[in-house]
């Protein structure tokens, strides 16, 4: 066990935050398992390839994966495709996620939305994390020096609210809780698990509604004054997975470029 890289599985690391985790990550030393729903493995100038090829660059492995974070039955392949590379999994970060298709107004929030989002965000994320814990506390048993960890990337939306996408506040405010009661519980084996809270970043997820932030942006939303990047995130979680915060687990970092101060 000594001497190897550390291997970490990204959820969603196909683009945005995601493929800025995986790049930080790989660029501090880990090999990286990175999930997303599609996987073209003649394209490697979009998705997952092109992630591959960047981490690659860095000198890190990649391993592509095709899985459903809202599908159990991908846990368990994507988890054997991990194991059968790599044989040992150090880092899970959950990052995949979605917002509505629509923003709506809370009094019309559908069913078929609700359902959607609660599916991948928190349903999915949470039984993915279930299944991950049981491997990591079987490989802590084997290998009582290894140290695995799990970091939940949640939102702003954890406590911020948005009438007009209520379904995607309450998914991000239920995996908050998920990272605390999965940290209390995995503390006995020495498995670490941290909550990053990003702000508003700059990604596929909020190009719909960009030139609403950069208005807002302008208005002073943001006490730093501009976006963050997939890189800002990326950087947090790689500080926190280190070692430097080896005695606080359960701890959150917000990645929102001081949003959460409370300002008068
Ligand atoms: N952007 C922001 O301002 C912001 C702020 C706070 C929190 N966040 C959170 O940060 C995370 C990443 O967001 P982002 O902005 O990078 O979004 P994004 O650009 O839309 O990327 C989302 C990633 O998740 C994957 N994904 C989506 N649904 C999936 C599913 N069911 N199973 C597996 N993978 C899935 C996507 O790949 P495929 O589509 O190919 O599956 C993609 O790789 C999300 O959890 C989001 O809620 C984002």
């Amino acid at each position: 066990m000594k001497n190897r890289k550390p291997i970490a599985w990204i959820t969603g690391a196909s683009r945005g935050i995601g493929r800025g985790i995986a790049i930080e990550l790989a660029k501090h030393g880990y090999d990286i398992a990175g999930s997303a729903r599609a996987f073209d493995a003649a394209n490697y100038t979009s998705g997952l390839g092109e992630v591959q090829r960047r981490v690659e660059e860095l000198g890190a492995v990649f391993l592509p994966l095709r899985g459903d974070v809202a599908q159990l039955a991908d846990h368990e392949r994507m988890l054997g495709e991990v194991l059968k590379k790599f044989g040992q999994l150090d880092l899970l970060v959950n990052n995949a996620g979605v917002a509505p298709e629509q923003r709506l107004d809370v009094l019309e929030t559908t069913p078929t939305s609700f359902d959607h989002v609660l599916s991948i965000n928190l349903r999915g994320t949470f039984f993915l994390t279930q299944r991950i814990a049981a491997q990591m506390i079987a490989q802590q048993r084997q290998h009582p020096e290894s140290r695995a960890q799990i970091v939940f990337v949640t939102s702003v939306s954890a406590y911020m609210a948005s009438p007009s996408r209520a379904e995607y506040c309450l998914s991000k405010a239920g995996l908050s809780m998920a990272a605390a009661i999965f940290a209390e519980r995995l503390a006995e084996f020495g498995i670490n698990v941290y909550e990053v809270r990003p702000g508003i970043i700059k990604t596929d997820m909020t190009a719909l509604v960009e030139s609403k932030y950069d208005r807002l942006i302008g208005e002073g939303l943001i006490p730093q004054g501009r976006w963050g990047l997939p890189e800002d995130v990326g950087k947090a979680v790689v500080a926190l997975v280190r070692g430097a915060f080896a005695y606080s687990t359960g701890m959150v970092v917000e990645v929102s470029g001081g949003m959460n101060i409370r300002k008068l």
